[in-house]
């Protein structure tokens, strides 16, 4: 973050900030979603505060933060109502709103969770060597979702399913999509690709679920 404040300095550029599962989570004792001019939150199923679907966004500038509250709502303005400029229809409903405000009241509770969930197969996956946890430092930051690496990512994903336990893959590298064609390498983009993905996990996962899961993963012989 420091790198790219620099450079937005240097530039006179805004700095938006991706924190889409990343609320609660901390850098050098900050919140992720504070350090640039907005940081933006997703609200959908699998999240953290999750309302079904949607967003929210954080600024510390109060220029912004009215612009933005007028171009939610058309673009009308507060003092004289007419249409300023172009603006969208991103209006949240009061029951959205109050799902959001008693899921709020919940976050330490799925805190403690996600990180029971984080050290159940940390503690597990130490002793074996087809496995390796994408490694989260539990002190400052919340580990949403348990991703993996293991260079036996199809048979083991294969033996989860054939044992009843779904895993899923991350999203596909962006390099490689159609319409955003790169030429360069990104070979650790590709290690990704090819060798993680995501096991049981996340705020509603129940913990009996995730011994089963590792009891499953020890039996998985390699080869
Ligand atoms: C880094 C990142 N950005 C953006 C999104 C999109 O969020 P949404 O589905 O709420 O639009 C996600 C969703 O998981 C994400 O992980």
């Amino acid at each position: 973050m420091e790198k790219i404040s620099t450079i937005a300095k240097k530039h006179n550029l805004f700095v938006i900030e991706d924190t889409a599962q990343a609320l609660a989570s901390k850098y050098k004792n900050k919140y992720l979603g504070t350090f640039g001019d907005i940081g933006c939150f997703s609200l959908g199923l699998a999240k953290l505060l999750n309302v079904g679907y949607g967003g929210l966004l954080v600024t510390n500038d109060k220029k912004l933060y009215k612009k933005i509250k007028k171009f939610r709502n058309h673009n009308i303005g507060f003092e004289n109502d007419k249409y300023d400029e172009l603006g969208f229809n991103f209006k949240i409903s009061d029951i959205t709103t109050s799902i959001g405000i008693t899921q709020l009241q919940k976050l330490p509770k799925k805190i403690a969770h996600l990180k029971k969930i984080y050290s159940l197969y940390e503690k597990e996956f130490k002793k074996l060597d087809y496995i390796k946890l994408i490694r989260v430092n539990t002190k400052n930051e919340i580990p949403l979702y348990i991703e993996v690496v293991s260079k036996y990512k199809k048979d083991l994903m294969k033996f989860l399913q054939q044992n009843e336990i779904e895993t899923k893959e991350l999203p596909p590298s962006l390099h490689l999509s159609n319409h955003l064609k790169q030429k360069g390498k990104f070979k650790n983009s590709i290690y990704f690709d090819k060798y993680s993905f995501i096991l049981p996990s996340g705020p509603n996962q129940e913990i009996k679920n995730i011994k089963k899961t590792i009891k499953v993963i020890k039996k998985f012989k390699k080869g």
